[in-house]
C-alpha cells in the first residue's frame, strides 16, 4: 500500500473495538485513534461544571473554553488532556461513559470534534474507532469494520475487565449500562452508531479475543494487502 491508509471500527459499547484496534496498530506500526476518548473527556468537562448534558447551548458555550488534548506516551497509549492536565484515568469511570454518551448525541458537539478527527487520518496511517467513523468521519476509509457482539456477552466482557482491575460490579448494572448506551448511540439524529453499507460485519459473540484478532488481521491483509510488521503482539 502507498502512503497512509485508514482502517475505520465502529460498533456498540464493550464490543471490543478498542483492545482490538490497539493491537492491530502495534502489529501493522500504525496509529490507532480512540474517539470515545476525546467526547469522554469532553463529557468529563461537563461533570465537573454540573452543566445539564442535554442541554446544547450550555454545552456549546463551554466547549471553546476547553483545551482538548491528545498525546501518545512511549507505550504508543493515547493519553488524554483537559486543560494541560492528564485525565485519561478520569474519562474511563462508569459516571462518564453517560455523560460521554450523553453529550455525543449533540450535533454541535459533533461537528466541533470533526476536523480533529480528520487531520490525524490525514497525517497519519490510522485505526479509528468509534461510532461514526465509516460514515461520517472517514467515510473514504479503505477498510471498514463494523464490530458487534450481543449485549450479555459485551456485558460479562466489562465485567471481567473490571474484575482485572479489581473493581467488583454488579452484572445487571453493567447491562443496563450498556442498553442504556446503545439505545442513545443508535437512537440519536446526529450521526448514529449504525454499519457502513460498505463495512464488513465481525460478531464476536462467539469468539475470543484472540480468535478475533487473528480474523481481522487477515481481513485487512486481504483488503488491503498489507502484512503485520510485527508477528505476536
Ligand atoms: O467508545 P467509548 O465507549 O469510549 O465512547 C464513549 C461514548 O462516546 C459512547 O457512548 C458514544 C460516544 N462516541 C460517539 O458518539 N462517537 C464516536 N466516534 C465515539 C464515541
Amino acid at each position: 500500500m502507498n502512503g497512509h491508509y485508514s482502517i475505520a471500527i465502529d460498533g456498540p459499547s464493550g464490543a471490543g473495538k478498542s483492545s482490538l484496534a490497539q493491537r492491530c496498530a502495534k502489529a501493522f506500526g500504525i496509529l490507532y485513534v480512540d474517539t470515545g476518548a476525546i467526547y469522554r473527556t469532553v463529557g468529563l468537562a461537563a461533570y465537573r461544571r454540573g452543566i445539564d448534558r442535554k442541554d446544547e447551548r450550555a454545552i456549546m458555550e463551554m466547549l471553546p473554553e476547553l483545551q482538548i488534548g491528545m498525546r501518545y506516551d512511549d507505550s504508543g497509549e493515547q493519553r488524554m488532556y483537559l486543560n494541560g492536565a492528564d485525565v485519561s484515568a478520569e474519562i474511563r469511570l462508569p459516571e462518564i461513559s453517560i455523560c460521554a454518551s450523553d453529550v455525543s448525541s449533540l450535533p454541535g458537539v459533533r461537528a466541533f470534534l470533526l476536523e480533529m478527527q480528520r487531520q490525524l487520518a490525514r497525517e497519519n496511517s490510522v485505526i479509528m474507532d468509534g461510532r461514526d467513523i465509516g460514515t461520517v468521519v472517514l467515510p473514504d476509509a479503505d477498510l471498514k469494520i463494523f464490530l458487534t457482539a450481543s449485549a450479555a456477552a459485551r456485558a460479562e466482557r466489562r465485567l471481567k475487565q473490571l474484575a482485572e482491575k479489581g473493581v467488583s460490579a454488579d452484572y445487571e448494572e453493567v447491562l443496563r449500562d450498556i442498553r442504556y448506551r446503545d439505545e442513545q448511540d443508535s437512537g440519536r439524529a446526529a450521526a448514529p452508531l449504525k454499519a457502513a453499507e460498505d463495512a464488513v460485519t465481525m460478531d464476536t459473540t462467539q469468539i475470543d479475543f484472540d480468535g478475533s484478532f487473528a480474523l481481522l488481521c487477515r481481513i485487512i491483509e486481504e483488503r488491503l494487502g498489507v502484512r503485520p510488521e510485527k508477528e505476536g503482539v
